[in-house]
């Protein structure tokens, strides 16, 4: 079962690619970044901190080669545009964009005000437009890749995930909308939607205890948690000319995990 994974840097060439991911100094978006960097590619990232922004690069430097990071909070299009400017300047068009910047909490709906609702719509919502509408002057054509991170929250709704699934189910909206009006330019959009993956702080946000990882895997019918590997080998796989012919769609990578629905199903579990 390994043995793809192992040779994911054998099985795809990026050298001289220009990958810009947002939200890519940690977690799942890193894992991409790193991916992209293992298989040659020249990647950009923003993130909200300069401290995790600092330690991605240098991590990312060492598979060999060139990488630009940057301060900038999706939220804030005026830093995005100029971030994405810089590694335009840097590294040429983009060939793969990643839109993962996310935000989460757990609580019910009216335990949240309108401004809790909205700071996760902000990250992941308005952020994913910031980063798209911002990059497309930026992309490669033909041919660029647009890969918005999703949720299981975009198609599950799920209890105390109220504005998440709201936020998440509109980021996929935004692929099928953009996969639309972008096709004719020779650009591809679409979602991949990662299920629990292990050694994240998403997972720890919505899983803290043992006991809500154990709840977590018995919805899982794969019967494990993913690992950042699992995603990245989408992402590089979407990106290849193997998919092509793929645009609009959101690919879970999950272990069947949104087959098992979402209702309720977090409603009595202790959240620290
Ligand atoms: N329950 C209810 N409300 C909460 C909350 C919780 N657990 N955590 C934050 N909020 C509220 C705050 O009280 C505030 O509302 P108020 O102004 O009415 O008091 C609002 O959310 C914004 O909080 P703030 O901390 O100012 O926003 P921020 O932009 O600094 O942080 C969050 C954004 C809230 C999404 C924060 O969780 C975050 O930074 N997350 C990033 C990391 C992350 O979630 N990673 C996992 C990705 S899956």
């Amino acid at each position: 079962m390994n043995r793809i994974t192992e040779s994911a840097e054998k099985l795809f060439d990026y050298r001289g690619r220009h990958v810009f991911v947002a939200g890519g100094s940690t977690g799942i978006n890193f894992g991409i970044a790193e991916a992209f960097a293992k298989c040659g590619a020249d990647v950009g990232l923003i993130s909200r901190k300069m401290d995790h922004v600092d330690a991605a690069v240098d991590a990312l430097r060492k598979h060999g080669g060139e990488v630009f990071g940057t301060v900038a909070d999706v939220r804030d299009a005026a830093a995005v545009e100029a971030a994405l400017e810089a590694s335009h300047k840097e590294f040429g068009d983009i060939d793969v964009l990643v839109s993962g910047a996310a935000g989460n909490f757990f609580a019910t709906a009216t335990g949240m005000s309108t401004n809790a609702f909205k700071a996760v719509v902000d990250i992941d919502l308005i952020g994913s437009f910031n980063v798209l509408r911002l990059a497309h002057r930026f992309l490669r054509r033909p041919g660029a890749s647009v890969i918005n991170v999703s949720a299981p929250q975009s198609v599950n709704p799920t209890s105390h995930q109220a504005h998440v699934c709201a936020a998440k189910a509109g980021v996929d909206m935004l692929t099928r909308v953009l996969a639309i009006e972008w096709g004719a330019e020779g650009l591809r959009v679409n979602s991949i939607m990662p299920g629990p993956i292990e050694d994240t702080e998403g997972l720890e946000r919505i899983a803290p205890t043992a006991e809500a990882k154990s709840h977590m895997l018995s919805v899982i019918p794969m019967g494990r948690f993913g690992t950042k590997q699992d995603v990245a080998n989408m992402a590089l796989t979407l990106s290849s000319e193997l998919c092509a012919f793929v645009t609009g769609s959101v690919i879970p990578v999950d272990g069947g995990r949104y087959l098992s629905g979402g209702a309720g199903y977090l409603q009595n579990m202790e959240h620290g």
